[in-house]
């Protein structure tokens, strides 16, 4: 799908207008679109335009060319963009609003929470979207660098999908919480000290839980994964069991988890397989604890 981004251009700093379009291009085109930003035609139309009108006329040309229109969400406050909309309208192409759900997903998986990318063969396979809440790019102690590089930002507890989106949900989320007894840390150092929080390379790279909301964080995510999971879709769950029990998390989704991994007593990683199969007796009773 080709997708025209329309937005203000003026009366804000170009730099501002210009990386608003462009995270609009990224995101759009981390979804498999096909995407025209105006922006990049600038200069051919400041050698070809003289008028406002040459420039909107302009840039209707483009728009006609393109099967859907992306609006930015302060279309409203430019004339152009309001051209363009009604242009858009009256050609009766898709409309999509930033501040929408995505109605169509052209890629097939999802990773909800893809940091680092360790567990893929291809860290650009495109048969994935990936996702996380955070971009980094640093060094880890021993200097190696690390990076997050996700196709689009957003937060696992509430998606910008819609329902039933994905043939295949990946969700690897933080397993670590910032302090624990029982965590590997807390046994060397103490509980509630502060130095039995998941930090320095372990924090960066696996991001951590709160004490206090984990579940709600966890069962938000579970939810989320589950409503943009296609019917009969999977959701392949990774959690290490550092600091909390594989069995405690399975009682934050009313799935039953079909076939799980248990990767070495020493590892404490899990690999757990579910399919959202509506039926209830493929449900367990999720305990609200
Ligand atoms: C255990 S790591 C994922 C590791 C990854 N699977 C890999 O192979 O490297 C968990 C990731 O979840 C991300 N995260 C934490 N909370 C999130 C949220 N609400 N939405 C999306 N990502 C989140 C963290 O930034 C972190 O990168």
């Amino acid at each position: 799908m080709k997708v025209y981004i329309s937005g203000k251009m003026r009366g804000m700093t170009e730099e501002e207008s210009r990386s608003k379009f462009k995270e609009a291009e990224l995101h759009l085109k981390a979804l498999g679109c096909e995407v025209v930003n105006p922006w990049d035609s600038e200069d051919d139309k400041k050698r070809q335009c003289k008028e406002w009108d040459d420039y909107i006329l302009y840039d209707l040309q483009l728009l006609r060319k393109c099967d859907a229109i992306f609006m930015l969400d302060n279309w409203q406050d430019s004339n152009g963009a309001k051209c363009e909309h009604a242009f858009a309208a009256g050609r009766g192409m898709e409309i999509i609003y930033e501040n929408q759900r995505f109605r169509s997903i052209p890629k097939p998986i999802l990773d909800a929470c893809c940091g680092g990318k360790m567990f893929y063969f291809d860290k650009h396979d495109k048969r994935v979207l990936f996702q996380d809440i955070r971009r980094i790019s640093t060094k880890l102690c021993d200097g190696r660098p690390f990076e997050i590089e996700p196709d689009i930002i957003g937060d696992f507890t509430n998606m910008q999908f819609p329902d039933n989106s994905f043939r295949m949900v990946v969700f690897d989320p933080p397993h670590l919480l910032r302090n624990i007894g029982k965590s590997k840390f807390a046994d060397i150092y103490g509980s509630l000290n502060p130095k039995a929080q998941p930090k320095g390379w372990q924090h960066t790279k696996y991001g951590a839980l709160g004490q206090s909301d984990w579940k709600d964080y966890l069962r938000a995510g579970f939810a989320e994964c589950f409503r943009v999971l296609q019917p009969n879709g999977f959701l392949i769950f990774k959690w290490n069991d550092t600091d909390i029990k594989v069995s405690k998390i399975l009682e934050l989704t009313p799935y039953k988890p079909i076939f799980g991994h248990i990767s070495g007593k020493r590892a404490n990683t899990h690999w757990i397989c579910f399919m959202k199969d509506e039926k209830s007796e493929w449900k367990i009773k999720a305990t609200n604890e």
